[in-house]
């Protein structure tokens, strides 16, 4: 936002010890949480870049939508704790909450239902596109395709400066979502395409898009139903992530919505960001038995060795992650509404305990996130291990739309363009081929 609407200024002192000379740099207030040090002047004043590889202590933007405190194990949507939500919400009024700041009236949230169901289903000519890929392709690289194609089949809504099509995309891309990826698992089975039905809930919808066939009657199951409504919830945003970081900064340069979170499908992917709920169940099945937890801890505490814990630590948690908590609780729900009794869940358990008891863990804060639990729910619903961050993927996408959306309107934003410390050989001639 422009510098006049942030907090109280105060101002931080830096001192460099080469010349002696003190820089006064404006310090912005957060509302809760670090206030950040404005060094948007530093290079310009001092003509030294900060440092900061991973951001670990960087404020890429300003924002207004979600809030973490790491160290207390908090996550509130505009102010609204997870499990408040998680337990007394649904999906589609949290979305409505992360775009729009306030929890809906009857009639907003009515409207906005509506709304989104009438973007449920997709151009036709996207089945003919779907027919390009392999049948045993990895879905999420199927999700980084067909919504980087969107763009491709909606022009009317691609004018980032308009912002009725910024609002058209945000909420085709909130609805489409979940049609892509039941698409996308139904083309890897080989089963017909199932199209959306209005007048199903969200949640029920993607269940009913994913299980059903058109051969037999579907009928949801009213508590997976919720539980599939609650994991939406506890993904929905996460502040500034990576995915997160990666739309926005596409978005920066201009780039059309459906582009930018192609871009952000792509960089969830990634094992140490969504694509871990995959690599936890993986990981669960290589363990195989309680009597070989200790084996895996011992090579997670490996320096030498590159295994990690999966659906443990965070970056920004060091006490809980309060969507694990919720988690827990639901996985449970489920697996008894289901009557599974998957000896995954009990090894689940058992790893938690003996982890949380271990000091390597206990000393660098790595506790069980979201992550941990979630596969374990998917895998009792009947969804495929590959599937499972194409679940993380269509639940992040209202967050991802909120930011670019924030961002957009924000006076202050540019393009986003690091620099970096240079370590490289300065100036040297070209040496001709024969010469070398
Ligand atoms: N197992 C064993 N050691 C770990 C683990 C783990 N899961 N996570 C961190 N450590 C160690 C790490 O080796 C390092 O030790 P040292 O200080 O001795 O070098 C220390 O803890 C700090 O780790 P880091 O990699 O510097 O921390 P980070 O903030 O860069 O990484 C993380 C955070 C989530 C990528 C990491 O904890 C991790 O790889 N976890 C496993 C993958 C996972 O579960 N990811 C899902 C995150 S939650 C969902 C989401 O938001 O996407």
């Amino acid at each position: 936002m422009a510098d006049d609407t942030k907090a109280t200024k105060d101002s931080f002192t830096l001192t460099d010890n080469r010349t002696g000379t003190a820089y006064e740099l404006p310090v912005h207030h957060a509302t809760a949480g670090p206030d950040v040090i404005d060094v948007r002047k530093l290079y310009a004043e001092t003509d030294c870049f900060t440092y900061d590889p991973g951001f670990t202590s960087t404020g890429s933007c300003e924002s207004k939508i979600t809030f973490i405190d790491g160290d207390k194990g908090v996550l509130l949507y505009r102010g609204i704790p997870i499990d408040e939500l998680a337990e007394q919400s649904d999906f589609p009024e949290t979305c409505y909450l992360l775009l729009y700041g306030e929890l809906p009236t009857t009639e907003q949230k009515r409207k906005f239902e509506n709304d989104i169901t009438y973007h449920t289903m997709m151009h036709e000519q996207i089945n003919y596109f779907f027919r390009g890929f392999r049948r045993d392709a990895h879905p999420m690289a199927v999700m980084c395709g067909v919504v980087g194609a969107l763009s491709a089949f909606y022009h009317d809504s691609t004018d980032i400066t308009d912002p009725k099509h910024r609002l058209v995309a945000s909420y085709r891309m909130i609805a489409k979502m979940p049609t892509i990826a039941a698409m996308a698992y139904k083309f890897s089975i080989g089963q017909p395409f199932v199209y959306p039905r209005n007048d199903l809930r969200y949640a029920e919808n993607f269940l009913h898009m994913m299980f059903s066939t058109p051969c037999e009657t579907y009928r949801v199951n009213p508590v997976v139903a919720r539980a599939m409504d609650r994991i939406l919830i506890l993904h929905a945003d996460h502040e500034q992530n990576a995915s997160t970081s990666t739309v926005r900064l596409a978005g920066s340069s201009g780039a059309n919505p459906f582009a930018c979170i192609s871009a952000g499908i792509a960089s969830l992917w990634g094992p140490a960001h969504g694509g871990a709920n995959e690599a936890v169940l993986q990981m669960l099945q290589e363990i195989g038995s309680k009597d070989r937890i200790p084996e895996f801890l011992e090579r997670a505490k490996d320096k030498n060795d590159p295994f990690r814990l999966m659906g443990f630590g965070h970056r920004v948690y060091k006490n809980y992650d309060p969507r694990a908590g919720v988690m827990r609780t639901s996985c449970h729900e489920v697996l008894a509404e289901l009557g599974v009794n998957d000896p995954l869940l009990e090894l689940a358990l058992e790893l938690e305990r003996i982890a949380l008891e271990d000091d390597y863990f206990k000393e660098k804060k790595l506790f069980p996130n979201v992550d941990f639990y979630s596969g374990i729910i998917l895998k009792a619903m009947g969804f495929p291990t590959s599937m499972f961050t194409v679940l993380f993927a269509v639940a992040r996408t209202v967050g991802w739309v909120a930011q670019w959306r924030e961002m957009i309107a924000d006076p202050d934003q540019k393009i986003s363009r690091p620099r970096q410390l240079f370590t490289g050989v300065e100036t040297r001639s070209y040496t001709p081929i024969g010469e070398r």
